[in-house]
């Protein structure tokens, strides 16, 4: 009977209250063990008895174990259920757009103000598209192991590689249709070399094509001189040298004056105050008769450039590593530029 009522009122406060009790009586060496030991040395007229009251006890004990049990489980539901709905929730990391793709969209959207329109082609390339429809010769060495990861290399004419520059996919999209063309092709390029802070083994492309009757070098300046100012603000000073490319003539380099030192010499342009940003000229008649286009009746200028080329200038980026290995304090530095 003390026991029974000791049981009765018996309320925990947690968890560990209640495994106490649980332990008292029903565990192992617990108070209704030792009775049931005592049980054993009764004699057989007080067994009759006392084993039924035995019995009662220690499922009562059991049954107000399990109810407590509950009722505490329930309870701490009820507790949770209960908390404070009008606090803030924690907070969801958002991501940002990477470097790249900010300054690749707002390239995109300059030249989209000139009427030029944005196309692809497929980073896995056949040799015609990356190199012999544009009068690259047979041994010319960017056609080389050295430079080119083949997929397939046999012959010449049917190897396959990954695109080593996007001037492919003017190729393209020259052979699919007719003249005029005002297009920008923006893409991933591949090149076998070693990973250091200033080359990678894959980059990012623009290339650019504008393809009519009479299009003239002082249209490609000008073109050209417009998305500078407008990409690294007005001011800018540009020039143009000599070069060449299998697909131009004439081609030409393009210098911009170095923005972070505004020209007077600093780590990025290597003291010149002059840094290059992209390749161009006027589009190799060769070109156009390779894609059937009537070399007399049109001409055209290309331009191609590498997005981390002018993302680092634009933000003082050191590193090419940086924005392939996502670490992600440097990726934070762009959220805002949503
Ligand atoms: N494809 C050249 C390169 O990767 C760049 C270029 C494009 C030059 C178009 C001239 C015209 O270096």
């Amino acid at each position: 009977d003390l026991y029974t009522s000791e049981i009765q009122g018996f309320t925990p406060e947690n968890a560990d209250e209640l495994e106490r009790f649980r332990i008292k009586f029903l565990g192992t060496k617990g108070i209704i063990k030792d009775l049931f030991e005592e049980f054993k040395g009764v004699s057989a007229e007080e067994k009759r008895v006392l084993g039924k009251v035995l019995n009662q006890f220690k499922q009562f004990a059991e049954q107000r174990y399990s109810a407590l049990k509950e009722g505490f489980g329930s309870q701490e539901k009820d507790q949770q259920s209960s908390e404070d709905l009008t606090l803030p929730g924690s907070g969801m990391e958002i991501g940002g757009r990477h470097p790249l793709s900010l300054v690749r969209k707002e390239i995109l959207e300059i030249f989209k103000r000139l009427g030029f329109v944005v196309a692809e082609g497929p980073e896995i390339e056949d040799d015609w598209h990356n190199f012999s429809a544009l009068n690259f010769p047979e041994e010319h060495p960017a056609r080389d192991m050295q430079d080119t990861f083949f997929i397939k290399k046999n012959s010449g004419r049917d190897d396959i590689a990954l695109r080593t520059h996007t001037s492919s996919v003017q190729v393209r999209l020259m052979e699919q249709g007719k003249p005029p063309f005002r297009a920008l092709m923006p893409g991933r390029v591949y090149r076998n070399e070693a990973i250091s802070a200033r080359a990678h083994c894959f980059f990012h492309q623009i290339e650019g094509l504008y393809v009519d009757e009479k299009v003239s070098f002082a249209d490609l300046k000008q073109t050209l001189y417009y998305f500078v100012q407008e990409l690294y603000g007005e001011g800018t000073k540009v020039r143009f040298r000599p070069s060449f490319f299998p697909f131009t003539e004439p081609s030409a380099e393009m210098d911009i004056s170095c923005s972070i030192c505004k020209g007077e010499g600093c780590q990025m342009c290597k003291q010149s105050g002059w840094v290059e940003i992209l390749g161009c000229g006027m589009i190799d008649p060769n070109v156009l008769e390779n894609v059937g286009i009537d070399s007399k009746k049109y001409s055209g200028f290309a331009f191609g450039m590498g997005i981390e080329r002018i993302t680092n200038l634009k933000y003082q980026i050191k590193d090419l590593r940086l924005f392939s290995e996502n670490d992600i304090r440097f990726l934070k530095q762009f959220q805002s530029e949503i």
